[in-house]
């Protein structure tokens, strides 16, 4: 019986993990609350403030549903996830939710019956907003109307479908500390850090991300990818070829055009709609700190392949861009003229080392915003096939970054008509 320590070793191994595991997994419900009485105004007013920052309704809200009541549709590696009902309603929404139970949703992604929240919900980003914060958000949601709207049905794939699984990513990745202020640094640089870092969670779109969907180590805010769109590196912004200004980025992040530069696109247009009222020393906070971020050295770069000469002597990009686009974006278009926007060789799109924001634009143009004045672009999805467009990308490229051709470019295309289907 030599081999029985071992057997029972294993026993008490697998034992001790199993109920290791089981606490890890487990986490107590947290006794509804009871009538709250009505908050402060300048409480809620303060947290309407806050969740912009945090653009809370922009995942909280479904195309033409109700403010808050959630059930937008989050399309991820993992499946499909719906965003929830944060709004006071006692069946459906957060209505029974005390303070500490808010907070530990906030912190620790559990919701207040004790289930783990999937970490779409950017709470590793939001653990880093202060007591007070929370407290003012808190306050904000509860005093909101209470609309009956309940969960939609997740879609997840096995195994992440196993809601307890988030434990195991919550002990490899929410390591997040509270920010402690950097004493050499200004109060408006520290106050741009926590937007950016903490309830702005930046990183979520704008870092490259694992295949478990956290920020890569070490390339935090270095570029991602969402919804099928480049969200640009945001390092090293005050030293590229056309750099941004404190003032520019200001004024950017608030959904203006900025001459220059332009306006924002694709999931950046909602995240920059919520920051429209934020305040403008906050808005001057979050330039201060991105503006010193440096860029990482730049690894050298190997030659790109130019196309051969007659390719582009064939294609019509010159024509196309006269016939499609000049007459807005052409140099005495009069949209030029307004709100000093900037001639199209200058935005980032045709810029980037992939061609795919520019060619979402131009697929799926620009809507107008409900309710805010300003001109939009028509989609172009349906007018222009593939060797039109990649005609036109060539072309365009070739005037913003000479001698720079996309390499992928036609493989590009392929992947977002497959992408819209
Ligand atoms: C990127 C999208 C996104 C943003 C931004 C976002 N949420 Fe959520 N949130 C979700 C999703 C998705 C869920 C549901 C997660 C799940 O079911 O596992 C959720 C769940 C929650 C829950 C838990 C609700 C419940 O019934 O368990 C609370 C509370 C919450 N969010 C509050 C907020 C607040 C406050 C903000 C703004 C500061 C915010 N969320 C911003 C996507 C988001
Ligand atoms: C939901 C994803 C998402 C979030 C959250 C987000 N961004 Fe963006 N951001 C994007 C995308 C996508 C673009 C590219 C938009 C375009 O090309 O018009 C972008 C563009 C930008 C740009 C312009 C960069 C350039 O080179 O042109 C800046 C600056 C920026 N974001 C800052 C921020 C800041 C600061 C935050 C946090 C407060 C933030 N973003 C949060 C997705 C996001
Ligand atoms: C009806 C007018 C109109 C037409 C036609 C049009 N655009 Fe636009 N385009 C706009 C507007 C408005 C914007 C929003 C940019 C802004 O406000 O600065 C825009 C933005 C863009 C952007 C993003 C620039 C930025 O500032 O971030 C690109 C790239 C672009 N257009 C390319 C094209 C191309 C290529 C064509 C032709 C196939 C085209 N557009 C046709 C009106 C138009």
């Amino acid at each position: 019986m030599k081999t029985k320590p071992l057997w029972v070793g294993a026993v008490v191994l697998a034992l001790v993990g199993g109920i290791g595991a089981a606490l890890l997994m487990w986490r107590p419900a947290i006794a509804p609350a009871d009538a709250q009485s009505p908050f402060d105004s300048s409480q809620v007013h303060r947290g309407a403030r806050v969740a912009e920052a945090g653009d809370c309704a922009v995942c909280h809200t479904r195309p033409g549903g109700q403010y808050l009541a959630g059930g937008l549709a989050l399309v991820t590696p993992f499946g499909t996830l719906y965003s929830t009902n944060i709004t006071p309603d006692i069946e459906t929404g957060i209505g029974q939710w005390s303070l500490p139970a808010f907070q530990r949703a906030m912190r620790e992604g559990v919701s207040r019956d004790g289930h783990l929240l999937y970490p779409a919900f950017p709470y590793a980003y939001y653990r880093r907003m202060t007591d007070e914060d929370i407290a003012d958000v808190y306050a904000y949601l509860m005093s909101g109307p209470a609309v009956h709207a309940p969960a939609v049905q997740n879609r997840m794939n096995f195994p992440m479908n196993i809601r307890p699984l988030v434990s195991f990513w919550n002990l490899l990745f929410l390591h997040q500390q509270p920010l402690t202020p950097v004493a050499q640094q200004s109060a408006t640089w520290n106050r741009g850090r926590y937007l950016v870092e903490g309830p702005g969670h930046c990183g979520g779109c704008h870092s490259p991300l694992n295949p478990l969907g956290a920020e890569k180590s070490n390339q935090h805010l270095a570029g991602g990818h969402v919804d099928g769109w480049e969200a640009p590196s945001l390092l090293g912004m005050a030293s590229r070829t056309f750099p941004w200004s404190s003032a520019q980025l200001a004024r950017y992040l608030r959904a203006e055009v900025v001459e220059g530069h332009g306006t924002a696109a694709g999931p950046m247009r909602p995240v920059s709609l919520s920051l429209t009222n934020m305040p403008a020393s906050d808005a001057d906070a979050i330039a201060e700190y991105l503006l010193s971020l440096k860029a990482p050295a730049p690894s050298p770069v190997a030659p790109s392949i130019k196309p051969p000469s007659e390719v582009i002597g064939q294609t019509p990009g010159p024509l196309l861009f006269q016939s499609a686009c000049a007459g807005c974006h052409g140099p005495a278009a009069p949209m030029r003229q307004i709100d000093g926007r900037p001639a199209l060789d200058r935005t980032s799109a045709l810029h980037a080392t992939s061609a795919r924001n520019f060619l979402k634009t131009v697929l799926e143009g620009v809507p107008a915003t409900p309710g805010r004045p300003g001109p939009s672009m028509p989609p172009f999805a349906a007018s222009l096939d593939n060797h039109q467009l990649a005609a036109l990308a060539g072309f365009l490229r070739e005037q913003a970054k000479p001698g720079q051709p996309w390499a992928d470019l036609s493989s590009t295309i392929d992947e977002l008509r497959q992408e819209a289907q």
